[in-house]
């Protein structure tokens, strides 16, 4: 027995939950944990857990491999729904442009933003472009991330957006996370199709998305819906392309306006609606009722300087809220799921137990991967956070930056 691992003496095992369920409003600050507890792991899955007076009763044989955890704490491990890691280069010459007061609007005017990593990661090879998001996917393994969404994006080109596409799947095939892979040819027009918004349409759909579906390259198909962008009417036209393949939309909404990104993505059957900086009192009602997941991305307000996501509102109408850290070099050049946590308690005041549900459980069901991770629960891959001895649950949110998190357990191995 070999390959079982038994964790003992753990003071607070966190989300234990026996069914799958996408947590909604009040429900949120409805967080199951076992004191005192027990934790079996075989063959990287979670096989038992439950009380310490139960352990003898319950496992039998103990195994070899036993773990102390001596009064500390375990949780699922983070659940990022939203990034874009696949990327060349940094870009801190905007970040400095904007200390200087020039605005996002205006640096994406310049040639900046979206093009100018596209520009890049034409430029990059493949092998680098993997080793670079391979060290990315190590160090937030690391900060507790042991599932991910990965989004194409950068390449804009039926080269760029197939290389980003193959480079995601190698990712997949080589590391511990979970990853699941988002097709985002829209999410900016290249400069050779400015004028021609259909020109480039017709290339999403007639040429990358038969490539895809040949090779199997995607889970979901994403739009940046945005003035300046791609209209609700066109971000349809891709949606329904990409039904046609199977991938389900996961869409970029209401990041700077309200134009109709919503409505159109509940609609189209999107999995989950990303952003939401931007909500009217309506578009509130339309999230409380839509059974996907609304994603919040506070570290990319907070990068921008905008105000933050409403989430006491979504939640207290009852949205199935979720949260995830958006990396990219653009908009947010930080995948630390602690600090996204830390920053929706301290600036959209959403509780502890809220902002754990939503960034394992709620995560999990946002990229469709609720059967694999986000609780514990048996049957799930061991994907583990072992805090240090801390005092409680609110303080790994209160002590915001330091690193409560002694080890991360991916699939039952150590990272
Ligand atoms: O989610 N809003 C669109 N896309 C990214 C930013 C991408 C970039 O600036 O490179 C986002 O914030
Ligand atoms: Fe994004």
């Amino acid at each position: 027995m070999h390959d079982e691992i038994l964790f003992i003496n753990i003071a607070k095992l966190v989300n234990v939950r026996e069914q799958n369920e996408l947590v909604r409003g009040t429900d949120l600050a409805k967080l199951p944990i076992l004191e005192d507890a027990f934790l079996l792991i075989k063959n990287g899955l979670i096989i038992d857990f439950g009380a310490m007076f139960e352990l003898e009763i319950k496992i039998v044989q103990l195994p070899q491999n036993i773990i102390d955890a001596n009064g500390q704490f375990i949780l699922p491990c983070w659940c990022d729904s939203h990034t874009h890691i696949v990327f060349a280069g940094s870009r801190e010459e905007e970040f400095i442009d904007k200390l200087k007061g020039l605005t996002y609007a205006e640096i994406a005017a310049k040639g900046g933003g979206i093009l100018n990593s596209a520009k890049k990661l034409n430029e990059t090879s493949e092998e680098v472009l993997f080793d670079a998001a391979m060290v990315r996917l190590k160090e937030i393994a690391q900060l507790g991330t042991g599932s991910i969404e990965i989004k194409s994006g950068y390449g804009l080109s039926v080269e760029g957006e197939i290389k980003m596409l193959r480079i995601i799947k190698r990712l997949r095939e080589n590391s511990d996370l979970l990853i699941k892979s988002t097709f985002l040819a829209a999410h900016t027009y290249p400069a050779e199709f400015k004028e021609n918004h259909k020109g480039y349409i017709d290339c999403i759909i007639s040429e990358m998305l038969p490539i895809i579906a040949r090779e199997n390259l995607a889970d979901f198909i994403d739009v940046f819906c945005e003035t300046g962008f791609f209209s609700p009417e066109e971000m349809e036209e891709i949606c329904i392309a990409g039904a046609a393949i199977g991938l389900q939309p996961k869409l970029h909404v209401n990041q700077l306006n309200s134009i109709g990104g919503i409505e159109k993505g509940i609609k189209n059957n999107a999995l989950s609606l990303d952003h939401l900086e931007t909500l009217t009192n309506e578009e509130i009602v339309l999230l409380a009722n839509y059974k996907g997941c609304s994603t919040l991305l506070p570290t990319a307000a907070f990068f921008l300087r905008m105000p933050l996501q409403p989430a006491r509102k979504l939640i207290t109408a009852g949205a199935a809220v979720n949260l995830a850290s958006d990396y990219n070099p653009g908009s947010s050049p930080s995948g630390n799921m602690n600090f996204v946590t830390s920053l929706s308690c301290i600036q959209m005041k959403m509780l502890p137990e809220e902002v754990i549900n939503a960034a394992t459980i709620n995560g999990a069901f946002a990229m469709n991967c609720q059967n694999e991770t986000g609780s514990i629960m048996i049957g799930k891959r061991a994907d583990l956070i072992l805090t240090k001895k801390i005092p409680s649950v609110a303080y790994l949110f209160y002590s915001f930056s330091i690193n409560n998190i002694e080890r991360v357990m991916l699939k039952g191995k150590w990272v």
